[in-house]
């Protein structure tokens, strides 16, 4: 009697945990190819705004939106902006990596040398001449 007491504790304490686990996981993104797949919202957050901040831009600047349903549909590939921004994601990882010893470059916690900033300035494309000197 008393075994089965502890078993059927034992039980429900197995799938409280499980619930709580799976209520704790982060929201699934539909659609990343470079970014870890457990990305959690804040996370998303603060890595997008860091990309539209970073190229002086919007949302939409990458992301489509869906006239249909009449708002932003994230998960779109439509745009080829949001394509590029994916080769950049690598490159700039690559960049930390190979020439400044970040390791863990495509982390999203890592402290990077190299960001979008870095190049972009809050512009879609880079300055490549130096400012003149009167
Ligand atoms: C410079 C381009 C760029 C800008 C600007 C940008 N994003 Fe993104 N966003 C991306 C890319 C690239 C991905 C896909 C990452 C991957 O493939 O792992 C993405 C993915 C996302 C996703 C995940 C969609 C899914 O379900 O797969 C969300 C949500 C998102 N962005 C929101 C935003 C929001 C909100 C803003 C504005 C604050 C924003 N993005 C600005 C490039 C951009
Ligand atoms: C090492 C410098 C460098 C870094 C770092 C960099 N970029 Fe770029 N990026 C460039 C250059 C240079 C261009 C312009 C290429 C051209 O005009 O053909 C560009 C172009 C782009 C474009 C296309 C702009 C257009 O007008 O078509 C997007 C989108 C973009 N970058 C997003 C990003 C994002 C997002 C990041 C960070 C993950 C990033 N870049 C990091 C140098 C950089």
């Amino acid at each position: 009697m008393k075994k089965i007491f502890i078993l059927a504790i034992g039980f429900i304490a197995f799938v409280t945990m499980s619930f709580i686990i799976t209520k704790e996981e982060p929201p699934r993104y539909k659609n990343l190819k470079v970014l870890s797949k457990n990305t959690t919202k804040e996370e998303m957050d603060s890595l997008m705004h860091h990309f539209a901040r970073s190229l002086g831009q919007r949302c939409g600047y990458c992301h489509a939106f869906n006239e249909e349903q009449k708002k932003m549909d994230f998960a779109s590939d439509a745009k080829k902006e949001k394509e590029i921004a994916r080769e950049m994601w690598k490159m700039t990882a690559k960049l930390n990596k190979k020439y400044f010893d970040v390791k863990d470059s495509k982390r999203l916690d890592a402290k990077l040398e190299v960001t979008c900033f870095t190049c972009h300035r809050g512009a879609k494309e880079p300055e490549t001449k130096s400012p003149i000197v009167r």
